[in-house]
This record gives structure tokens, C-alpha cells and sequence, in this order.
């Protein structure tokens, strides 16, 4: 690291927030930011706790921090309902009436929950939850479609206290079990199907699948939407239906408080070894970051109609779907399918149908936007839009000017919001009504957050000097640990830089002190904003018969961002074919997921390696990117196995 970026930083268009955006603005200038983030930094104890203290609680904190690296505890001592300030907050007075979720299905069906329906939905299945022995604490594992009941299914966990984990729809039954038996999860809520391309994606095989091998903990009951009728097979004394379930139970359920710091959640993801990590988050301070975050980077007013594309099985989805707007009381658009369906006019169309005021979705798409062509969305009035927001990847500067003309009508802001999983809520990003923004950079931290961009040495770096992103200090919704293993938490995020959490994203600031995500450091790929490890891919490719060794490497890709190039040496007795390599691409698709799947496979007869024999990674890196090898090689073992392999990748 910290050798000067060769990219040049700093590309001289810079957009202003326009005068009537700022004027109605919360934060309506950048010396208002400037003024509101020295204060958060110099006293982030008395920032965060004015934010808390906008939601309810049951029992007031006694202490806002408790810090003793790595592990934080916020708002200590005091009670609240997580669910309770995201539905009965609102379902009682003026917002009793509004709509809380407008609801799209894939076919074209539509629903729309009031908050105060919410409420009755929400009580409903936290009853149903206690009548099956669900109890706080317990583990709730949720495999859903993007329907109001995968909201309702994590609202009534919180509610009663339970933990959730939710599991991208899109993953397979591999995965589900292997985050089954990490959390040792006791119940399951999951459903029939959902809507994908016009087609019913089934999600309950891969349930009963995962479940004929669980083995950590007992299963009290699984229990089962009806979305789409395919059929299904229910598991007698096991299984129930959702709609049989909630005809049993009455809609009302009084929100108990719990502790600022009980587990809400957790949630896995890739990290750089081994299986995927159980993100912990917690009750407080989660809420109190997703609250805040909403309210000041997507400047969330009553009247916004507000709609966050992401899927509920990721973090943007439990943040910036269900806790964050829900807490603010938003009125936001829910979709079940795919962009594409029927045609790439789908999310201009719904814009203009529902009057979406703030949307925020992910450079990919926004790259598969334009290549379909720039007719989709010129066809559909989108005058309502007044905020554009991007997650996941750094947005390319032509994505964003994209997205700014096209979709913005060259009036709305674009908030480009870097976070993660283990982040909780939002930490770099402008502030709508304040921030200068230049296209590529996700700008300036949030209030509280005191990020930075370090050397090897621990140094800060210069301006336009690549280092390691780090944050210095604690923040509310920051995840507590890894589920089941403290150590590893340690290891993971506060051990490069004691202390300091390490984000394990490269980073670089320019002369204004603006944050340039320059993209992971480790071995974790960003394939359409999803996050993959390469470690994963490589296990599961080893775990089929005929592959001996594999190694995964990212190399850039238009579309994706990254796409997924393997490596993998054959056991004797298997022989290269183009049906092998299908088949080694539905394996991994059947282990892990579609998203998995690499793109390319490359047979070989050896990887390179070091002389002690660890795979060198960056070798193949170079290769896949640049179609050659420089730098040192002088520990490589055997450099025959390079020149084959600058053969094979120079061919496709
Ligand atoms: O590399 C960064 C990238 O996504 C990673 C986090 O992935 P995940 O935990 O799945 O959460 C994604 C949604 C928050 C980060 O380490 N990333 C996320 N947002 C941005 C980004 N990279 C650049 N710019 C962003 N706005």
C-alpha cells in the first residue's frame, strides 16, 4: 500500500447541491456540515445520544459508551423495542393511515400496508412466533422473496425479542445449512416461491434440503408463506402454513423492552478465509445509525416516497428497507423481481406510478441500465425523483453522470453511500443538501464518524496517497462481534491497527479530503455489489470429484464490477472438457448460489506457487487483468506453470 494511486483522483466536475435542494435541506450547507461533524467528533457521546434520544425507550440509558476495545456497548442500561419504534411509534397517531410499505409483485400484483395495518401483521406473527415456543434469544432463520411478509417476519423477531437471520433468496441449500448450524437456529420462516424473469423461483426444497442434514439444534417449527402455489412438499408435525398460522392468533401483542445491547440480528457474509462470518448486531445503537443515517443522508420527510431496490436477504435491505425508513415512519416501495421484467422500463415505470421521491439502488444495475439503452427511462415521467442514491461498489464516473442526466434530470443529488455489513448503517457519504459532490467518490464521513486512510506504518496517508481505510473511533450500529467467535472478531477488523477497526477496503483522500474507495485488499470479491469470498469458491470447487486444487481470483468486468475467474487443477483420471467446465459451474452454483458461479475456468496442470508452497494469488491476479505477469517472481517454484497459463487466458 501507500504507494501513489496511478488513477488520477481527481476529476475536475464537481455538482453542487442545487439552491432550492439545500434550502429545504436539514443540513443546508457544507459549512453547517462542517460546523455539526467537528462537534460529532469532538464529542460523538453527545451527538449520538440527541439521535437516540428521537426514538423510544422503555427505560432510559445510563451510559452512552462503554468502550473497551473492540467490544462496545451504547446506550448501557437502557430498554427499548426495536420493533416498537419502527410500527407502534406510527400506527397509533397521524401516521396511522399512511402507507408504510407499497408493495409490487414480480407478476404485477400489488398491496399496500398502512402503518397501522403493519401493526396488526406484525403482533399477528409475533404471537404466532410465541405459540410455536419461539423465545428471545432464539434463532429465527428467514429464506424469503422480497415480500411485505420478509419485513413482517424480521419486525415480529424483534418484537419479541428473538434473533433473525436472514438468507439471500438466491442462495442454496448448502448455505442455508451452514447458516443454520453456525447460529443453531430453531426455527425457519421461508415460503413456496417467488417471482424471477416470469419464473417461480421454488425456495422450499432448498429448505427441506438443508434441514435433512441439520443437526445443531432442535426445530420447532418451520412455517410457510404462500406465494406463488408451485407445490410443495410440507413436513408433517414440522411445517405450517403462514395464512393458517395468523387466523389462529390475535393482532394484538404488547412490545416488551429489552436491552439497548440484545442481539437484533445476525447476518452472514464473505470474508477472506473460511466460511462466511455471522455479522452480530445489536438493538440501540443499530437502530439509533440506521435511524439517523436515513434521516440525514437521504434527507427522509413525511411526504418522500422512498424506494431502496436491494433485497432483504443484505444488509442495505435490514437497514435501508426494513429499520432505518420504518423508524423515520417512510412510506417506501417494495418490488419482488428483476429489473428486466418485462423490460428494462420496470423501475422507471414504478418510479412514475408510485411517485418514488428518493431512489437508491447499486452501480450494477445502474451499468445494466445503460446498455439497454437510455429510450427505458426516457419513456416514463420521473420528475418526482429528488434524490438518487448508490450502495455496493464504487460507482464509476460514468455510471454516476449516467445516473445524474437520465434518471436525475441532472437536478438530484446522488448520495454515494459506502458502508458494510459490519458497519450497520452508512459512514461515508455526502449529505444531500451540502456536500460538493465530484462522480467516483462516496466524499466526506457522517457525523460521529472519525474515518481515515493509514500506511503500513500506522502514518496517515497524504493526499492522493493509497492506504487502508480505517474508522478510529466507536459508533452506535458498529456489529459487536462475530456470532460464536470473539477471537476472530478481533482478528478480523481490530488487529491490523490495534484499536482501529480496519474496513479491509483501499482507500485514498484528494486534496478536499474527499474518500476514494479504491476496493477490497483482501480476498473477498465484489460481484454486482454482492460479496463473495474467494476462499468459498475454492472450497466449493475442491469438493468436487474431479478437482484436485483451485484458486479464485477477481478480474474486472464492465457489467459485474468483478466477475469470478477460478483455477483449478484436475485430479488423474478426469480429462478438460466444456462439460466438465459446466458442470464445475453448476456445482458451485448448487453449493453456494448463482451469484457464485464463475465465469471463467481454467483447467491447468499446476498453480503457481511459492517455494513453501502457498498459492500465489496475485500472480494469477495480474494475469486475468492484464494478460501477463510482472513484478517478482523470484519465489516462484516453477515458472513453467506461468508460461501455460499467459497461453490459456491469452486464448479466451
Ligand atoms: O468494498 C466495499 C464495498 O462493499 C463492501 C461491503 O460489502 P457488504 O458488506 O456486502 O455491504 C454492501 C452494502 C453496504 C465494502 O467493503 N462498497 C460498499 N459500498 C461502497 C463500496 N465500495 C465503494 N463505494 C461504495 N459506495
Amino acid at each position: 500500500m501507500s504507494k501513489s494511486s496511478k488513477v488520477k483522483p481527481t476529476p475536475e466536475v464537481i455538482h453542487k447541491p442545487s439552491k432550492e435542494f439545500s434550502a429545504k435541506a436539514r443540513i443546508p450547507s457544507m459549512a453547517a456540515y462542517k460546523k455539526l461533524y467537528k462537534e460529532s467528533i469532538d464529542k460523538p457521546e453527545k451527538f449520538w445520544a440527541k439521535e437516540a434520544k428521537e426514538l423510544t425507550w422503555q427505560k432510559p440509558w445510563s451510559k452512552v459508551l462503554d468502550w473497551k476495545a473492540p467490544f462496545a456497548k451504547w446506550f448501557d442500561g437502557g430498554k427499548l423495542n426495536v420493533c416498537e419504534n419502527c410500527v407502534d411509534r406510527h400506527a397509533f397517531g397521524a401516521r396511522k393511515n399512511k402507507a408504510a410499505i407499497i408493495w409490487e409483485g414480480e407478476p404485477g400484483d400489488r398491496r399496500v400496508i398502512t402503518y397501522g395495518q403493519l401493526h396488526k401483521e406484525v403482533c399477528r406473527f409475533a404471537n404466532v412466533l410465541e405459540k410455536n415456543g419461539i423465545k428471545k434469544n432464539d434463532r429465527v432463520l428467514i429464506y424469503m422473496p422480497m415480500v411485505p411478509e420478509a419485513a413482517i417476519a424480521m419486525l415480529a423477531c424483534a418484537r419479541i425479542g428473538a434473533v433473525h437471520n436472514v438468507v439471500f433468496g438466491g442462495f442454496a441449500s448448502e448455505a442455508i445449512l451452514d447458516r443454520l448450524e453456525d447460529s443453531g437456529s430453531v426455527a425457519v420462516i421461508t415460503a413456496d416461491g417467488g417471482w424471477r424473469r416470469g419464473k417461480v423461483i421454488p425456495l422450499k426444497p432448498a429448505v427441506d434440503e438443508a434441514l435433512s442434514r441439520y443437526t445443531a439444534a432442535k426445530i420447532k417449527r418451520v412455517i410457510v408463506l404462500k406465494r406463488t402455489g408451485n407445490d410443495i412438499k410440507m413436513v408433517s408435525g414440522r411445517d405450517s402454513w403462514w395464512h393458517e398460522e395468523v387466523t389462529e392468533v390475535s393482532n394484538k401483542h404488547v412490545a416488551k423492552p429489552f436491552d439497548s445491547e440484545h442481539p437484533l440480528f445476525v447476518l452472514y457474509t464473505s470474508g477472506s478465509t473460511g466460511k462466511p462470518k455471522g455479522i452480530l448486531h445489536t438493538s440501540g445503537g443499530y437502530l439509533t445509525g440506521t435511524y439517523a443515517t436515513c434521516k440525514y443522508i437521504f434527507d427522509m420527510r413525511d411526504e418522500d416516497v422512498y424506494w431502496c431496490t436491494a433485497d432483504v436477504g443484505w444488509i442495505t435491505g435490514h437497514s435501508y428497507i426494513v429499520y432505518g425508513p420504518l423508524a423515520n415512519g417512510a412510506t417506501q416501495v417494495m418490488y419482488e423481481g428483476a429489473p428486466n421484467e418485462p423490460d428494462f422500463g420496470r423501475f422507471w415505470k414504478m418510479i412514475e406510478e408510485y411517485g418514488v421521491t428518493i431512489f437508491y439502488t447499486a452501480p450494477t444495475a445502474i451499468r445494466a441500465f445503460i446498455k439497454a439503452g437510455d429510450h427505458f427511462p426516457a419513456g416514463y415521467d420521473l420528475s418526482s425523483l429528488r434524490l438518487l442514491g448508490s450502495v455496493g461498489e464504487p460507482i464509476n464516473p460514468e455510471a454516476w453522470n449516467w445516473y445524474h442526466k437520465h434518471i436525475g434530470g441532472g437536478r438530484c443529488p446522488i448520495v454515494d453511500t459506502w458502508w458494510q455489513t459490519e458497519t450497520g448503517a452508512i459512514l461515508i457519504s455526502p449529505i444531500p443538501g451540502a456536500t460538493p459532490c465530484k462522480p467516483g467518490t462516496a466524499t466526506h464521513p457522517f457525523f460521529g464518524i472519525d474515518a481515515a486512510i493509514l500506511d503500513d506504518a500506522g502514518k496517515e496517508c497524504k493526499p492522493n496517497e493509497d492506504g487502508r481505510l480505517v474508522i478510529r473511533k466507536p459508533w452506535p450500529s458498529m456489529t459487536r462481534t462475530i456470532y460464536g467467535d470473539k477471537a476472530r472478531f478481533k482478528k478480523t477488523y481490530f488487529s491490523d491497527y490495534p484499536g482501529l477497526y480496519t474496513a479491509g477496503d483501499g482507500a485514498r483522500r484528494d486534496k478536499d479530503g474527499n474518500f476514494w474507495i479504491i476496493g477490497r485488499l483482501d480476498d473477498v470479491l465484489n460481484v454486482s455489489g454482492h460479496r463473495l469470498g474467494t476462499a468459498e469458491i475454492e472450497s466449493a470447487l475442491v469438493a468436487h470429484p474431479a478437482v484436485a486444487e483451485a484458486a479464485v481470483v477477481g478480474r474486472p468486468d464492465d457489467m459485474k464490477g468483478q466477475a469470478v475467474a477460478a483455477f483449478v487443477t484436475l485430479k488423474s483420471g478426469f480429462q478438460e472438457s466444456e462439460h466438465l467446465i459446466i458442470e464445475l459451474r453448476n456445482h458451485v452454483g448448487k453449493l453456494i448460489g448463482a451469484i457464485a458461479k464463475p465465469d471463467d475456468i481454467y483447467c491447468t496442470p499446476g498453480l503457481p506457487k511459492t517455494r513453501s508452497g502457498k498459492i500465489m494469488r496475485r500472480l494469477l491476479k495480474e494475469l486475468v487483468t492484464k494478460g501477463e505477469i510482472s513484478g517478482n517472481i523470484t519465489t516462484l517454484e516453477d515458472y513453467n506453470v506461468i508460461t501455460a497459463l499467459q497461453e490459456k487466458v491469452k486464448k479466451k
